[in-house]
Formats: structure tokens, sequence, C-alpha cells
């Protein structure tokens, strides 16, 4: 047992030390990302956005590949010369060379590795000061909790959350589970 948990800090120190990104670059990546990728890869570079719904080639989520199969360099071919015969452009002439290196550091870092599950939108940076408030409504956000769950499955909460989803979030956040099991009247007749 002591030398297993040994070996895992072995190992984790290795990972670190190997990988270690640089914060500032990464962090100047992500405000690269969040201004000229997110739109087709999405925030959470899971690529659920309207706009990835409607091109000809979908980008793929970039937490499905392993950091062998897309590194740092397959990342940077990507942005540098785009990929032929597809909506992925080259940002060449858009980006400049320290900016493609941290978007490039970013991608790495936050999706491929550290699978990140998103980049923080609602910030008080941003213009969201204190959106925990909302926080009944996240599930619906998130789609943990489909819209059209029965009434009697939700607590009083979980309630509110929906009617607030419902009200105030829906515009942007479309994409939100809904769990159809065919109309009220059918399901009553099959029983
Ligand atoms: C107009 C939509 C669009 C924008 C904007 C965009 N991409 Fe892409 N990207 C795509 C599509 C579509 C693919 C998948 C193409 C394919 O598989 O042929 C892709 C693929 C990729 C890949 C995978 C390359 C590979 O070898 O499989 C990377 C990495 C990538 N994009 C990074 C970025 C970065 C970083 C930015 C911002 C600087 C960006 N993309 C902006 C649409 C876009
Ligand atoms: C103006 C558009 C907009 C509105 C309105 C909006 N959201 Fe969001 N929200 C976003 C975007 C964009 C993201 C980032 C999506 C991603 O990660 O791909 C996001 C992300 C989230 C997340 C994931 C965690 C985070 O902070 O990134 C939660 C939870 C969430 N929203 C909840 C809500 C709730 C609850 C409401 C209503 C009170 C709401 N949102 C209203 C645009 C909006």
């Amino acid at each position: 047992m002591k030398a297993l948990a040994a070996a895992l800090i072995v190992v984790a120190a290795g990972a670190a030390a190997a990988a270690l990104p640089d914060s500032r670059l990464v962090e100047e990546g992500r405000r690269v990302y969040n201004f000229r990728c997110y739109y087709c890869h999405g925030y959470s570079g899971d690529a659920r956005t309207v706009a990835a719904a409607m091109l000809p080639v979908r980008p793929r989520a970039f937490v499905e590949f392993s950091a062998e199969e897309m590194p740092p360099l397959r990342i940077e071919m990507a942005v540098r010369h785009g990929l032929p015969g597809s909506p992925m452009k080259s940002f060449a002439g858009a980006l400049s060379a320290r900016e493609i290196a941290a978007v490039v550091a970013f991608v790495h870092d936050e999706f491929v590795v550290r699978r990140a599950s998103n980049t923080r939108y609602h910030t008080p940076e941003n213009g969201w000061p204190d959106h925990e408030r909302y926080s009944a409504a996240f599930p619906f956000a998130r789609g943990s909790i489909p819209l059209d769950a029965p009434e009697g499955s939700l607590g009083a909460r979980e309630r509110a959350g929906r009617r607030l989803f419902v009200t105030t979030c829906i515009t942007c956040h479309d994409g939100a589970a809904v769990r159809d099991a065919g109309p009220a009247w059918e399901r009553a007749a099959s029983r």
C-alpha cells in the first residue's frame, strides 16, 4: 500500500514535470480562445454550439482526444494551416505567433490534459456578479435534470429552479435536456 502510494506520487510528479504549463501563457490563450474559437468549439471545448450544429464538418469535442492523439504540435498545425476542406481555417493571418502559442497551450492544457468541463462563463468579470444565486436552475442549464421531468419528481427548490430557467436562461441555454416518453395520454393508454 505504501509502495503503491509512493509510486503514484512519482508518476504524478513525473507527469507534472513533463507538462508543466506556463500559466500566464495559458490564461492569455483562454482569452484568445474565448474570442476566436468558442463559437465553433464551445466554451467547454465540447463543440455543442449552434454554429457547430450548422457546419458541414462538425468539430469534435477536444476531450474525446487523448493527450497522445492531440499533442500541442497537432493543435498548432490546425491553427496555423487549418484543415483542408473543412470550416477550420488558418489563423496565421489573424493571430500573432504569441497568440497562437497561447491558444495552443490553452486548448492542450484545459481540454486535452485536464479535461476541465468548462471555462467558467458566468463570472463577475464577464458581467455576472452573483450568478450563484441562480443555482436552483443550474441542473436544468447543465441538462442533469430534464426540462420535462414530471412535476411530482421535483422538490420545491427544483420546481422554482425550472421556472427560473424557462423564464430567464433558456434564451441562451437552448440545449437543455428534454426527456419525452410520448404524450401523457399515450403513456396512460399503454398501461
Ligand atoms: C468556423 C468554425 C471554427 C472556428 C472559428 C475554429 N475551428 Fe477549429 N475546427 C473546426 C472544425 C469544423 C474542425 C474539425 C475539422 C475536421 O475534422 O476536418 C476543427 C478542428 C480543430 C482541431 C482539431 C485538429 C485535428 O487535427 O483534428 C483543433 C486543434 C482546432 N480546431 C483548434 C481551433 C482553435 C484553437 C481555434 C481558434 C483559434 C479554432 N479551432 C477555431 C471549426 C472551427
Ligand atoms: C446571455 C446568454 C446566457 C444567459 C441568459 C444564461 N447563460 Fe448560462 N451560460 C452561457 C454560456 C455562453 C455559457 C458557457 C457555455 C459553455 O461552457 O460551453 C454558460 C454556462 C452556464 C453554466 C456552466 C457553468 C459556467 O458558469 O460556465 C451554468 C450552470 C449556467 N450557465 C447557468 C445559467 C442559469 C441558471 C441561467 C439563468 C439564470 C443562465 N445560465 C443564463 C450563456 C448564458
